[in-house]
């Protein structure tokens, strides 16, 4: 056979060759047994050196094109390849969208955070804003500047985690009340503080070393403790029903003067007494009042000029009022049967 036919031969082979092939790997192998160094054109072209110049030139040209063409044969033969993976695989993974999705179970709201977002709700409708505070607090911000000064014996109706002597757990939520003073710089208030606080109680059905509270905080010129109980009287109906009535009872806190504690009258019987009120007709809720002139000063309000309310409500409490719940250690036992009745879709 002449060097020219064999060159023919050569890219014929090589094309029945490449129909064959469906793999990557043996591409691979082919294209350098073809277009490798010592593959069949390098051969070729090699064998050239016995050859008259005429001839040399004219076959080298040739296995020139040759293994232009073979190069782009083979880089097409790769892409041809590569599409058949990429299609089959495309096939293989597609989805069936008629198939029925599968079931995720969706979590609820805690009914503590349930109970919060209905305060907000509501006080923000009476044109309260809400703020916060941290959980780490200072001595000074906790007691201190709402006139429970160190050593006073009212301090004992909190018993506090101390992290340092100046640095604790908050007992109580009105801390908020002294940051929000100290930011306002003498303006009116009108907030609500949702949160955590800490107490060194022992826990049991009705106590928690952790539990939740919400407190008010109203300051302006002539807000009277009609305000206060008017703002307590519509969170009483709109949280436990309509027909809900609320009594303030004299009590003593050192950051209001005159404190109240504030009754719910009692919804299982209607007020006409039974074992959940002891026969009272009545159910302690909160501790509120108006706030102390102490208070105010420390914080830098005139309180000849601005007067005004304060109260905690125990959210744990009020939602155990709400559900009939009767142990608050349900609230954070996480027993998910507990949990699903308070899930609005289930
Ligand atoms: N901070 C009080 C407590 O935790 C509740 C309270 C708040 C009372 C505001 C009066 C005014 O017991």
């Amino acid at each position: 056979m002449g060097n020219l036919e064999q060159l023919d031969k050569v890219v014929e082979e090589a094309e029945k060759e490449l129909n064959a092939i469906d793999d990557l790997n043996l591409l691979q192998q082919k294209k350098a047994n073809y277009l490798g160094k010592k593959g069949v054109v390098a051969q070729m072209m090699s064998n050239m050196r016995d050859l008259t110049v005429e001839a040399r030139k004219e076959i080298g040209m040739r296995s020139n094109r040759i293994k232009e063409l073979l190069e782009a044969k083979f880089e097409e033969k790769r892409k041809a390849i590569e599409e058949a993976i990429i299609s089959k695989k495309l096939q293989s993974e597609s989805i069936d969208v008629t198939l029925p999705g599968v079931h995720l179970p969706i979590g609820g709201i805690h009914p503590l955070n349930q109970t919060i977002m209905e305060l907000e709700d509501l006080y923000i409708g009476m044109g309260y804003k809400v703020a916060e505070g941290p959980e780490i607090e200072t001595d000074e911000n906790c007691f201190e500047k709402l006139n429970l000064p160190k050593g006073h014996p009212a301090r004992d109706m909190q018993d506090t985690f101390y992290i340092s002597p100046e640095l604790l757990l908050r007992s109580q939520t009105s801390p908020v009340q002294v940051r929000t003073m100290l930011e306002e710089e003498g303006k009116p208030i009108k907030i609500i503080c949702p949160g955590k606080v800490y107490r060194r109680d022992a826990d049991d059905a009705t106590h928690s070393h952790q539990f939740m509270q919400c407190e008010g905080l109203v300051l302006g010129k002539n807000i009277t403790l009609a305000d206060l109980k008017g703002a307590l009287l519509e969170m009483a109906k709109k949280m436990l029903g309509e027909d809900r009535e609320i009594r303030l009872r004299p009590s003593f806190f050192p950051f209001t003067e005159p404190s109240v504690e504030v009754d719910v009258s009692c919804g299982l019987c209607n007020g006409k007494g039974c074992p959940t009120c002891k026969n009272t007709g009545w159910i302690e809720v909160l501790g509120a009042g108006m706030v102390n002139d102490n208070v105010l000063r420390m914080s830098g309000y005139d309180p000849k000029e601005i007067q005004g309310f304060a109260f905690g409500i125990g959210v744990e409490r009020l939602t155990m009022l709400k559900y009939r719940i009767d142990d608050i250690r349900n609230f954070y036992t996480n027993d998910i049967r507990f949990l699903n009745q308070f899930k609005e879709v289930k």
